[in-house]
């Protein structure tokens, strides 16, 4: 498995990932067409963000995303097709994020994570610092803030 910088023309196959993980935990669809804008990887994100590729083959099967600038940045994406979830493929990125960080001068890493993630981010070593509470139809929906320093 190759980790490189994703580049603008990856867009749509990087959107059809974050939308298919995000299914993996079996949201309503109505709660899924809510969150589409985030979902939605546009080229000039890419351009504008440290945005990294697993790449196994010629098949693009997770990625992530760092933005923010200065000491804090936050992992604003992270999301591994379905078929590879489970596969180790999560931390080999986990991992390289953290070192992408490091490199650019950063000494946190911060994550507003999924709820179903977070015993991932906690086995990442990251440790939970706060909580934003949303609401979805009616329905408190917690999600837990991470840090990893
Ligand atoms: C969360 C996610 C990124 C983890 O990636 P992954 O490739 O499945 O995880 P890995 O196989 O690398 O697992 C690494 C370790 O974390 C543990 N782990 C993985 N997912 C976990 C979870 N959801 N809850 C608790 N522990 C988890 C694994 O058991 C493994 O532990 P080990 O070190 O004892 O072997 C991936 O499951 C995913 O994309 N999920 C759907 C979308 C999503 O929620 N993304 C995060 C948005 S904040």
């Amino acid at each position: 498995m190759d980790i490189r910088r994703a580049l603008p023309g990856d867009a749509v196959a990087l959107t059809r990932i974050a939308f298919a993980a995000k299914r993996h935990w079996g949201y309503p669809e109505a709660w899924i067409r809510q969150w589409k804008e985030s979902l939605t990887i546009t080229p000039e994100f890419i351009q504008d963000s440290e945005v990294y590729s697993a790449v196994v083959g010629e098949e693009t099967v997770a990625f992530y995303a760092l933005t923010g600038t200065g000491q804090r940045r936050d992992l604003e994406h992270l999301w591994v097709s379905p078929a590879w979830i489970g596969s180790g493929v999560g931390r080999l990125l986990f991992e390289h994020a953290t070192r992408t960080a490091t490199s650019l001068g950063a000494n946190t890493l911060e994550i507003e994570a999924d709820p179903n993630a977070e015993g991932f981010y906690l086995r990442m070593g990251a440790r939970r610092i706060g909580e934003n509470v949303y609401e979805m139809d009616g329905q408190e929906r917690v999600l837990p803030l991470m840090a990893w320093c």
